[in-house]
């Protein structure tokens, strides 16, 4: 078995890396000063079973040049096996026409990845389930639940919590969380009149005096979270934190939150975090390493990775 790392996230790739106690591939990964990607791998590959860890975020188009292009080269030099590890999934949110004459470029990117000549996608918490199935390769979606689980209950009086979905499109995952933990479900009912805003229309269910626990998928501007945080404390909720898989946190959200009446947001380690992520008190990162390391070391010893969840 074998591991190499693409750059957009060789800190989860090293941390993944001890989890299993096998180093990482020793390769060189260069641009061209036209920008171009050159890709040279230094170990002999033949007949192993590779895992390339590149999660496809900020600049998600560089990114995943630069996975298509490891993978092609793996593919070159004999792997037998190649799965790619991409802990956060960019461009899953456009996974259907969102309006007539638009792409659905999630389902490009899917067929980009599987065209290149991976056999299997590893993935985390896929903006929508269904996007597993865009993928004509074994995929697995992970699920960050279980860390979230342990944390909120090392973190926090189960007794006093309630889980909140900051969108209908969440609840299913706002709900597996609630009955893991035992917790009662609220549901913020958010409109967003165009992309990038968001507005909270209504609260759905009891939050009055309890610790409200937001959970999603992804921050990207904050604006969906602090719009929540601020209804939830209007409807009487003692304090509001979060805990949110992919912390895309793009320009202007770290500041938002920050100034926000979130006590907290947990964010994991899908995504390098940036200086204005480390800077900013009421964010806190939780590694998913052991996760991913533990359903990398199960894909290569053909064991079930679904009972990492039960
Ligand atoms: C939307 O459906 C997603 O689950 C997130 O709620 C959304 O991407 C968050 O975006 P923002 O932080 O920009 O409001």
């Amino acid at each position: 078995m074998k591991l190499v790392a693409g750059n957009a996230n060789k800190t989860l790739a090293n941390d993944i890396s001890k989890y299993l106690k096998i180093p990482l591939t020793d390769c060189l990964l260069k641009r061209f000063s036209d920008g171009e990607i050159y890709v040279e791998i230094h170990e002999n590959v033949r007949g192993e079973d590779v895992f390339v860890i590149q999660p496809t975020s900020y600049p998600a188009n560089d990114n995943l040049m630069e996975l298509l292009i490891i993978i092609d080269a793996l593919r070159r030099s004999s792997a037998r096996r190649i799965t790619a590890v991409m802990p956060y999934f960019g461009y899953a949110r456009q996974d259907r026409k969102s309006a007539p004459r638009t792409p659905i470029s999630a389902k490009l990117v899917s067929n980009l990845i599987t065209t290149s000549g991976v056999n299997r996608v590893l993935t985390l918490d896929l903006h929508a389930g269904q996007i597993q199935g865009f993928f004509d390769i074994p995929t697995d979606n992970l699920s960050a639940a279980p860390v979230m689980v342990r944390d909120i209950s090392e973190h926090y009086d189960k007794d006093k919590v309630t889980i909140v979905s900051p969108d209908a499109g969440g609840v299913v995952r706002a709900r597996n969380v609630a009955g893991r933990i035992g917790a009662p479900l609220a549901i913020v009912d958010k409109r967003r009149p165009r992309a990038g805003i968001s507005e909270v229309m209504n609260i759905i269910g009891e939050v009055e005096g309890q610790s409200c626990i937001l959970i999603d998928d992804i921050v990207d501007s904050g604006g969906t979270l602090v719009n929540a945080a601020k209804a939830l404390h209007e409807a009487g909720a003692k304090e509001v934190s979060a805990y949110i898989t992919h912390g895309v946190l793009s320009k202007g959200s770290t500041e938002r939150i920050g100034a926000s009446k979130l006590k907290e947001l947990v964010v994991t380690d899908s995504i390098r975090e940036t200086e204005a992520v480390r800077k900013t008190k009421n964010i806190r990162i939780m590694s998913i390493a052991h996760l991913i390391g533990e359903a990398i070391g199960r894909t290569s010893t053909e064991q079930s990775v679904s009972s990492l969840f039960d």
